[in-house]
């Protein structure tokens, strides 16, 4: 089964809002990525999906003002935790950063959905470069990791998000999200020994997402703007099914 994340982002205003959106995309596949403020309400309703975090504190519980621990978020049935998402990397998370979360998540017994993808300006330069690019956001991540991990299982995604798709209204082409996917699992188990899922990124909607995730490389997806309606978004989980 196709795994479907909706990225709420810093929406929707209200907690009504969020508790009745909740409602209306609670469906096995689904897993719903609210602000931290609505993650307890909406824990509480939730019958069928799965609980996402935007993000997490690489530290344990203590003396961080700001920041929420993943025993935190299990504590509120949280499963998943979006790590590295371009628009935290834009507010400044580095590499670095990243792999300390990446490494939090999953030594908590979390799944972790990894983001990478490249700027407009590396695409300018051809896939290839996109290629090379993505290839060492996941080296800064991935090398030297395994020995930070403490657990032996864990569950991992990495989201091909090409910054120029995301909330632009242009996608990227589905071959090229499918190769480019196929590159990242082989890279992945090559170099690290793991083996992800990865989903795709940027504008999905209901009328293009049957082009993406009808590819067998293509895992699931992460979904923006469209997770927001849920007519729309009904569409898209209704093309895995
Ligand atoms: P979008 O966002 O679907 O609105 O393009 C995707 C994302 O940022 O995860």
């Amino acid at each position: 089964m196709k795994l479907i994340v909706a990225n709420w982002k810093s929406n929707p205003s209200t907690h009504a809002e969020a508790i009745r959106l909740a409602k209306e995309i609670d469906w096995k596949g689904v897993v719903i990525v609210p602000p931290f403020i609505y993650l307890e309400a909406i824990s509480d309703v939730l019958k069928n999906a799965s609980l996402g975090a935007q993000d997490v504190s690489p530290n344990d519980v203590g003396p961080h003002t700001g920041e929420i621990a993943p025993r935190q978020l299990i504590d509120l049935k949280v499963e998943y935790v979006i790590v590295g998402h371009s628009e935290r990397r834009k507010a400044g998370e580095t590499d670095e950063e990243i792999q300390k979360e990446l490494v939090a998540t999953l030594n908590a017994g979390l799944k972790a959905v990894l983001c990478v993808g490249e700027s407009a300006e590396v695409r300018k330069n051809g896939f290839e470069a996109a290629k090379k690019f993505v290839k060492e956001q996941l080296e800064s991540v991935f090398s030297g990791l395994s020995q930070s991990l403490k657990v032996m299982s864990y569950e991992l995604y990495v989201a091909y998000e090409p910054i120029w798709a995301i909330g632009t209204g242009t996608t990227d082409t589905p071959e090229s999200a499918a190769e480019m996917a196929s590159f990242i699992k082989q890279l992945m188990v090559n170099s690290y020994k793991l083996s992800v899922n990865v989903l795709y990124g940027g504008s999905l909607n209901a009328s293009n997402a049957k082009s993406f995730l009808s590819r067998s490389e293509i895992g699931g997806a992460l979904v923006g703007g469209a997770s927001l309606r849920s007519d729309e978004f009904k569409k898209i989980v209704e093309t895995t099914q």
